[in-house]
């Protein structure tokens, strides 16, 4: 199969990387890819958010199938108009991404088919929301509806910065349109974890669990990044708790989209709070996530094709999903300085000694080349190395040991990245 990738980070990578072992992949393409993937697959630069461009590319380069690994070209529409000039996509449609492009839309949708989460109350005017933050206290959440680079959203202790937070949102239009109108929602406390699984409209399955560290510095401590390492499986989920989740909250979701005429397929990733009363939706995401991704896909190890393969053609129903029993652990080096301002374009040791090594995989999240061919940082976030081993500690040594051996001066990771 001729296939596309669309997306150039460290989870697109991962992706590739997959797709890229597999028998069944005849030709492997990423646009715009970046210099990791350059060595294993042909890249084109075209923006993920080119529609256009995306579309012309597939169907110049007579790919079968097009796995489309973020957000914002889903949000845009990237599987409808592909599937206008007859190409499948991995992915769900413009309507159904909506369960993360708009964040109204999820809870509502979760409020009708009676998947657990927070009490939220939208407002598009600032009386509404100052009368919902008093409600609660000021112990609130205040989300920005739309999509905001992950950066929407903030958790508050007091009335002040809540209506402080909703001011900005609706009044100054700190992130546009986005923020126009906004969700107060009752905050809930308990461990995070991210779950991943993959359907076809109908049937759902599985495909493993995840912990990302979303603050950019050790003990949780500093402001909030797209995430700065991740360990799979998630260490506080287990069986069971995987299974209430899989009955309670992806299933009814997969069932409920299909009852409202928008059958979801592609990528579901719950991200969830486990609470007192149970597991809670705290967002919903219509992709894989980024770091997440380069901890989950090495433990794959069913053919990915083959999984993408049934999606797209409405066959799950009898597939089955196998991971490895081992643990993954992925490190960000990320520019000093992200997620606030940062330098690019500054050069990156050699990382060729790392090829060899099975159980270690460099993957590439904000590199580019310069005139010299020399790899250099693009992006907040530039490397994620990723450890596979027995246990955590196995991990967490060798994961550790590589980071130290790259010894990027002029950049930054966290120390304690799947520490239990
Ligand atoms: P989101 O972008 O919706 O995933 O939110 C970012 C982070 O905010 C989450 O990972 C949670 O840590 C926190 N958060 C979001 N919603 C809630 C909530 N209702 N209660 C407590 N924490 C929340
Ligand atoms: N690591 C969080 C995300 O991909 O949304």
């Amino acid at each position: 199969m001729n296939i596309l990738v669309v997306g150039g980070g460290g989870r697109e990578h991962a992706i590739a990387y997959s797709l890229s072992k597999s028998p069944l992949t005849k030709k492997l393409m990423v646009a715009p890819g970046n210099p990791g993937i350059e060595t294993f697959a042909e890249c084109y630069p075209i923006p993920a958010d080119d529609i256009d461009g995306q579309c012309k590319l597939a169907k110049d380069m007579k790919a079968d199938i097009v796995f489309i690994g973020p957000e914002i070209p889903l949000v845009l529409g990237l599987k409808d108009k592909l599937s206008e000039i007859g190409i499948n996509a991995f992915g769900p449609s413009k309507e159904a991404a909506q369960l993360e492009g708009s964040k109204t839309f999820s809870r509502n949708f979760c409020k009708r088919h009676n998947i657990p989460q927070p009490n939220f109350k939208y407002c598009s005017d600032l009386k509404t929301a100052k009368d919902q933050i008093e409600l609660l206290n000021g112990y609130c959440v205040v989300k920005a509806d739309g999509l905001a680079a992950g950066k929407g959203v903030v958790v508050c202790d007091t009335v002040n910065e809540a209506i402080e937070a909703s001011t900005q949102m609706l009044e100054e239009s700190k992130f546009g349109d986005a923020g126009k109108l906004i969700l107060i929602e009752e905050r809930i406390t308990g461990i995070e974890a991210s779950v991943f699984a993959v359907s076809d409209g109908n049937t759902a399955i599985l495909l493993g669990t995840a912990q990302d560290h979303k603050r950019a510095y050790d003990n949780d401590q500093g402001p909030n990044t797209g995430g700065m390492g991740a360990i799979s499986p998630a260490p506080a989920l287990n069986e069971e708790l995987n299974k209430n989740i899989f009955n309670n909250i992806i299933m009814p979701t997969i069932n409920g989209m299909r009852s409202d005429g928008i059958p979801y397929e592609g990528i579901l990733y719950a991200g969830v709070m486990l609470t007192d009363q149970g597991p809670k939706v705290i967002e919903f995401n219509c992709r894989f996530g980024d770091p997440e991704t380069q901890v989950v896909l090495p433990r794959l190890s069913t053919d990915l094709v083959e999984i993408v393969h049934n999606t797209v053609t409405h066959n799950l129903e009898n597939a089955s999903v196998n991971l490895i029993n081992n643990t993954a652990i992925t490190v960000v080096i990320a520019s000093k300085g992200y997620p606030g301002t940062f330098k690019k374009g500054i050069e990156l040791p050699s990382l060729n000694k790392f090829d060899k090594q099975d159980d270690i995989l460099i993957f590439h999240s904000g590199t580019a080349k310069n005139e010299n061919e020399n790899l250099i940082s693009s992006g907040g976030r530039v490397l994620s190395v990723t450890a596979i081993g027995e246990n955590v500690q196995d991990c967490r040594q060798k994961a550790y040991n590589t980071v130290e051996e790259i010894n990027w001066d002029r950049g930054f990771y966290r120390r304690d990245i799947g520490k239990v």
